[in-house]
């Protein structure tokens, strides 16, 4: 058995603890106290007093009190936003200051809460009853409301600083072409078809293998990206905009070519690209069903035109998707490379190189292009040069036919 030592300061350790009980007695209240006002039980009793104010004794003893919480079980979320956010559903507080501020109706008004919970949209921790731990930011991509503060820590462009939360739509909403309310996701939208992004690009099963697919490069983790040539905030979405804004200066040996984007629309393919994630929603929560991005049927109409044209080679061989042959009647949706009708004269001044050169040993993007995407023979290739050929005689009869006609 151990023997009972008396302590070495005899007669003082019970003064000692009684002084150490009282420090934390006071803590404790000082605590409490300054803590109140952040509580969410401090919230619902200053909306109870709203309620009353503003709608009678009657309504405000309705309020619900206590911990609340929206479960949603397709979703996986359980969500108690409410237990502070308690006016969402009210109306009449379209003026409060938040968390007691009525909801826009329209965005429930499609997507009810008791469907959607709130951070589906929102983005946050569901399950955080504290307003920092609830709000974020803790993860940047998963965790944090995507409102106006983010927004502003962001600079993002434009008078919509709330705009960030549409990559939440998106997740859901990635096979629409359009989305009413998620304007930034539309501009990027519009911005993917019209510069042709799928030339090298797989997105949504459909495009090219010159650079990665993009299906899902929002799951991609912030530790993936090389950080080292980006200056300021290194986060995703900054590596992003500077990448789009100027590919070269990100990674220096890319083929992606600079668009000559705006802050405003780098900032917007940011979003766009970093709302392509796998998302754990089920089908029934995901509009557009068949869940591919189809071509319109003007587009395929198009392509089957120039399939049976006089262009039909560089249209079944793959090089319409960067290349028009204007001379042949083929025309690029996405126009990344120059148009193939004057080649054999331009490869000339822009490579210092005859045609059949540069087709048998390119470079630049046309090595990418025919080591990767698409492989020819040797055999092929010198249909390639031919057909190059035969598209640079047309463009100089068109061009002699014009003369002549003038
Ligand atoms: C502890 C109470 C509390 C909880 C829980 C809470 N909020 Fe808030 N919320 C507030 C307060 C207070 C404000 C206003 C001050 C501020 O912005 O921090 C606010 C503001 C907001 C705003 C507007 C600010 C902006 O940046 O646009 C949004 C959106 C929001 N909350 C969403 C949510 C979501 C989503 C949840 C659930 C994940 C949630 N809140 C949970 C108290 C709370
Ligand atoms: C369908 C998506 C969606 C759902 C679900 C949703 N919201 Fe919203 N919420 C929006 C949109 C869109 C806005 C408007 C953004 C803006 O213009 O600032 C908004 C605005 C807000 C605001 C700021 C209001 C203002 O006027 O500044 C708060 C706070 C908020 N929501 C909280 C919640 C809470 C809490 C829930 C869950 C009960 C919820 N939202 C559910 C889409 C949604
Ligand atoms: C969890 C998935 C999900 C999220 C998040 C989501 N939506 Fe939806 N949304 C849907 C579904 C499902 C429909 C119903 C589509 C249908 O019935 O055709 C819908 C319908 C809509 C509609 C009506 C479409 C129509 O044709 O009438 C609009 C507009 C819309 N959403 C915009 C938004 C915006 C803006 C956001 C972000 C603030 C958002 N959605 C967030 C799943 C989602
Ligand atoms: C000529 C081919 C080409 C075109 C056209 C092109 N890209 Fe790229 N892209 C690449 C290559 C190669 C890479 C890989 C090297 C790099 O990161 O720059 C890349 C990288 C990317 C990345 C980073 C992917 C990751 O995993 O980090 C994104 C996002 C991206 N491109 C989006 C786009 C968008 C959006 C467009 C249209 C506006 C576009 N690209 C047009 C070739 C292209
Ligand atoms: C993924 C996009 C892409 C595809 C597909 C593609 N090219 Fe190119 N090509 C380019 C780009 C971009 C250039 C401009 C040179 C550069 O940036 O390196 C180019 C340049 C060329 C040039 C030099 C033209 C000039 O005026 O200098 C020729 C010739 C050429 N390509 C032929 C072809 C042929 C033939 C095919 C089909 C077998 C093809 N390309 C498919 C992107 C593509």
């Amino acid at each position: 058995m151990e023997q009972r030592t008396s302590s070495p300061y005899p007669g003082k350790d019970r003064p000692v603890l009684a002084v150490i009980g009282v420090l934390l007695v006071v803590s404790t209240v000082v605590f409490a106290v300054t803590d109140h006002r952040k509580d969410w039980r401090w919230y619902q009793a200053e909306f109870r007093k709203m309620v009353a104010e503003k709608l009678g004794e009657e309504k405000a003893a309705t309020v619900p009190a206590g911990m609340k919480q929206i479960w949603v079980k397709d979703l996986g979320r359980a969500d108690r936003c409410i237990t502070c956010h308690q006016g969402i559903l009210w109306k009449g507080f379209e003026d409060a200051e938040h968390p007691w501020k009525t909801h826009p109706a329209e965005p429930l008004r499609t997507h009810p809460v008791e469907d959607y919970g709130c951070t589906a949209c929102h983005g946050g921790q569901g399950w955080a009853v504290e307003s920092d731990k609830a709000h974020g930011p803790i993860h940047f991509w998963e965790e944090p409301v995507l409102g106006k503060a983010m927004g502003e820590a962001y600079s993002l462009q434009g008078s919509d600083k709330a705009a960030l939360m549409q990559m939440n739509c998106n997740v859901c909403h990635r096979y629409d072409r359009e989305t009413k309310g998620a304007d930034l996701i539309n501009l990027a939208k519009k911005l993917v078809n019209e510069k042709g992004c799928r030339a090298c690009h797989v997105v949504n099963g459909r495009g090219g293998t010159i650079g990665p697919d993009l299906t899902y490069v929002g799951d991609k983790a912030a530790e993936q990206y090389d950080m080292s040539r980006l200056g300021g905030q290194k986060t995703a979405f900054a590596w992003h905009v500077a990448h789009f804004k100027n590919p070269k200066e990100i990674v220096p040996d890319t083929v992606m070519p600079a668009f000559g984007f705006g802050t405003k629309e780098a900032q917007a393919l940011a979003a766009l690209t970093l709302s392509w994630r796998r998302a754990p929603v089920p089908a029934t929560y995901r509009p557009g069903v068949p869940r591919t991005d189809p071509q319109t049927p003007e587009e395929i109409a198009e392509e089957e035109r120039m399939k049976h044209g006089p262009g039909a080679w560089f249209v079944s061989t793959g090089c319409f998707v960067c290349h028009s042959v204007s001379s042949l009647g083929v025309k690029s949706a996405a126009q990344v490379g120059p148009d193939l009708s004057t080649a054999v004269e331009d490869t000339q001044s822009r490579f210092g190189k005859t045609v059949d050169d540069f087709i048998r040993n390119p470079t630049g993007t046309m090595s990418v292009v025919l080591s990767r995407q698409i492989i020819l023979t040797d055999a092929e290739k010198e249909v390639a040069i031919q057909k190059l050929r035969e598209a640079f005689a047309e463009h100089q009869k068109q061009k002699a036919a014009a003369a002549a006609a003038r």
